[in-house]
């Protein structure tokens, strides 16, 4: 097998598509890098002292796990030196984080969900780390929330690890999708997927079906629809698939096709959904469109939203475009 790693494969796809300058490369590189460490503490569980919770909550008042509070030290300390970056921001942390005066000011920022799928921690089921990098503002000065609060349109890369059998990379820069599985022994991230596509339509959805007493009507609708099987108005049988990590959920409808779903619902209307723009849907959705899939907010598409706070949350329906369409369709009726 020719292996090709992934400084090669930024280095050639700046040559041919001139989308990675060099600060872009390194950044992608640098949080590559974390995320190999993050792997590795994932990976030793109990015995790295990993694992449960710490006696925190976060921003989002849920209680943080130690390996959330780990994973988020590990990118702030592998990205504050390089000069590629002015700010970061995480699910982690109530506010921003510019960089330290002591380092150079460079002209990307990063955000990240450091671990995604907390719940599965504990359990030894797959989780990651998914991350979106925009550009800082033409002109900016001291960085300020006000400069993150782009559409995820303007993204410019987002990717995730999983954290699985295998701990597998997953990467846009907006010229399609590839994915690279880490060689343990070797250290390194080696391609082993390229121009990832999802199938427009699918017979399989993902849902957490515990919460349908709360869902509005074009949900309870369209899963009632699947649920009806071949002889209900869809005509075909679908099956149905919950890991409880979005990276885990959105790693296997890349591979093979499907619908996630995670809804606004009637517990709380100040809280439309649980999953965040910033760090989970905006960084899935450019992944998923450049794999020809489609993703919204049930009623526009998520990448044209503009925020308006850091830590805000979505309705996400993503996946097999013809699935996302109807079930967004339904929202518009
Ligand atoms: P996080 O662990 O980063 O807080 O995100 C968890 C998210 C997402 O990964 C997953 O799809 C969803 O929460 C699971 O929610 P349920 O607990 O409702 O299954
Ligand atoms: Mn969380
Ligand atoms: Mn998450
Ligand atoms: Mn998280």
């Amino acid at each position: 097998m020719n292996r090709i790693s992934l400084t090669r494969h930024l280095v050639e796809e700046q040559r041919l598509n001139n989308t990675i300058p060099a600060e872009l490369r390194l950044l992608i590189e640098v949080v590559a890098r974390a995320c190999k460490t993050i792997s590795h503490a994932v990976g030793k569980g109990a015995l790295g002292e990993v694992l449960g919770t710490a006696d925190t909550e976060n921003v989002q008042g849920e209680v943080q796990k130690k390996l959330d509070i780990l994973s988020n030290e590990i990118l702030l300390e592998a990205n504050e030196w390089g000069g590629h970056l002015a700010a970061m921001a995480s699910e982690e942390m109530e506010s921003i984080h510019p960089i330290p005066n002591r380092y150079p000011m460079g002209e990307y920022m990063l955000l990240f969900d450091p671990l995604d799928g907390s719940s599965n921690i504990d359990v030894n089921v797959s989780i990651g780390t998914i991350f979106s990098v925009l550009k800082a503002p033409e002109g900016m000065g001291a960085p300020t929330e006000q400069d993150f609060m782009q559409p995820g349109s303007k993204q410019v890369a987002a990717g995730y690890a999983v954290y699985g059998p295998q701990t597998m990379l997953v990467l846009t820069t907006g010229n399609g999708v590839n994915c690279f599985t880490l060689d343990r022994e070797m250290g390194s991230w080696v391609l082993t997927q390229r121009n990832m596509q999802i199938p427009e339509d699918t017979q399989e959805f993902a849902i957490n079906a515990s919460n349908t007493r709360h869902w509005f009507p074009p949900v309870t609708r369209y899963v009632n629809e699947m649920m009806a099987g071949k002889t209900g108005p869809l005509g075909k049988d679908y099956n149905m698939r919950w890991i409880a990590s979005m990276v885990a959920d959105v790693h296997r409808i890349l591979n093979r096709g499907g619908i996630f779903m995670y809804p606004a619902d009637a517990r709380d209307l100040d809280k439309p959904g649980k999953l965040r723009l910033m760090y989970e849907a905006n960084p899935m959705s450019m992944i998923v469109e450049q794999a020809g899939g489609a993703s919204t907010d049930g009623k526009q598409r998520m990448l044209d939203i503009v925020p308006t706070k850091l830590h805000q949350r979505v309705p996400v329906f993503l996946g097999s475009k013809n699935e996302v369409a109807r079930v967004t369709k339904y929202h518009q009726e």
